[in-house]
């Protein structure tokens, strides 16, 4: 009778540890995955005026991480391995962010972001890493994966992406005309002609339906 008691407490004491111990690494996993897909968080709120993030030569960045010292040493060396948490816009509505090392190695960890921008603020339309396409309905990983290693999928010029006909001016003109930013100055002739030849130049390149 003390015997099979023994027996019985002490299986059922085994039983306890194994599950309570089951339960505790579950949980492990759980939030070890809920880290995984939450280091950075990116909502409408991520996203500002592009004119107010820091500047380096044409295009604009920023770090959602508070990095953004290491973040521009890269942008402004013009070659290397962005950190985590960058945010990196050459115009208002295409974004490019960074997450944790080994979120996404397909995209180098970019998410890639076709936000809509207005008075009112940033709304997130696409977000997503192979998978997005900017408002022409271009895929922006394929032309960002062109991009030569050392460069981190950024374009720029000469870093092995395909050209594109869109000139400095054209892209000054819609960082100057940002609709978010409280600041504009009124908008010059040359931006207004840089915008109008942007514009048939995007009615050339809009897919045909
Ligand atoms: C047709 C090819 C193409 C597509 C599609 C495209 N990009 Fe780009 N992108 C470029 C090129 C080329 C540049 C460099 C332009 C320059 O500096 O003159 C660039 C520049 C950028 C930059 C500034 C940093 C850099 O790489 O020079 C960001 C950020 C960016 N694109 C994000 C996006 C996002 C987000 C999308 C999709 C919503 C997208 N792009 C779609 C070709 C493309």
């Amino acid at each position: 009778m003390c015997l099979i008691s023994k027996f019985r407490n002490k299986t059922f004491l085994l039983l306890t540890l194994l599950t309570s111990g089951f339960i505790l690494f579950s949980i492990g996993m759980v939030n070890a995955e809920e880290k995984a897909q939450t280091k950075i968080k990116v909502d409408d709120s991520s996203f500002k005026c592009i004119t107010e993030m820091t500047s380096v030569r044409h295009f604009y960045v920023d770090n959602l991480l508070g990095n953004l010292e290491k973040t521009v040493a890269v942008a402004q060396a013009g070659t290397g391995d962005y950190p985590e948490g960058t945010v990196l816009q050459l115009i208002p509505n295409e974004v490019m962010i960074k997450h944790q090392k080994g979120f996404s190695p397909a995209t180098r960890d970019w998410e890639f972001f076709y936000i809509d921008v207005s008075a009112d603020g940033s709304k997130i339309y696409q977000r997503g890493f192979a998978n997005v396409n900017n408002r022409l309905g271009l895929n922006c990983f394929a032309c960002h994966v062109k991009a030569k290693p050392e460069f981190d999928f950024v374009c720029e010029q000469g870093h092995g992406c395909d050209a594109i006909p869109i000139t400095r001016a054209m892209f000054g003109a819609l960082q100057r005309t940002d609709p978010r930013c409280k600041a504009n100055g009124p908008v010059t002739a040359e931006d207004i002609e840089a915008l109008n030849q942007l514009g048939e130049i995007v009615k050339t390149l809009a897919p045909k339906p």
